[in-house]
């Protein structure tokens, strides 16, 4: 991986399940950072869970939100981990390549299928599949998706937590 020139705000992208949030949490810590989560930023903001956003004003309205939390985030020295969906969705890679560091957390289907079979019920996307179709679903959407997340700066590839925060301290510090 070659260095980029350091900026206040590292986003952390991919796909759902492939651990953004705790490796978020695990770097800020690791640099003594502030920790983001955009999901988390809607949630507080709006004063409703993502599923219940998707809900009742459906996934358009979520996508205008995640947008506009987005480009509102000012707190400087932040590891922010993204929602799965943020960087293909209006000019949100753009944005976030315009502004700080991006990393795509880059995890193949059958691992984010083991993963996610266990974590969907807070994943309005996923949360009414069968297994079978949770797998066609990844599949599809990652093979959708990969041309956002691909324009990352930085991509860690099918690491295991601890070689993923190994990885990115070492080309960070
Ligand atoms: C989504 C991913 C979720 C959340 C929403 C939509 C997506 O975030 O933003 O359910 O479109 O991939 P996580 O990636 O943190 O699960």
């Amino acid at each position: 991986m070659s260095k980029q020139q350091k900026t206040s705000y590292i986003f952390l992208i991919g796909f759902m399940g492939c651990g953004k949030s705790s490796v978020a949490k695990a770097l800020a810590d690791k640099l003594h950072w502030k920790f983001i989560d955009t999901d988390d930023l809607i949630e507080k903001g709006e004063d409703a869970t993502i599923s219940e956003i998707f809900k009742t004003r459906g996934e358009e309205e979520f996508r205008k939100l995640e947008t506009y939390y987005l480009k509102n985030i000012n707190t400087e020295y932040s590891i922010i981990a993204t929602g799965g969906g943020m960087p293909c969705f209006h000019d949100n890679m753009k944005w976030i390549n315009d502004h700080g560091t991006s990393i795509y957390l880059k995890v193949n289907p059958q691992a984010l299928f083991e993963r996610l079979k266990l974590q969907k019920e807070h994943r309005p996307l996923v949360q009414q599949l069968s297994e079978e179709a949770l797998m066609d679903f990844i599949k599809n959407k990652l093979k959708e998706r990969s041309r956002y997340y691909e324009q990352a700066q930085v991509i860690v590839e099918n690491n295991s937590f601890k070689d993923t925060i190994a990885t990115i301290i070492d080309y960070w510090v």
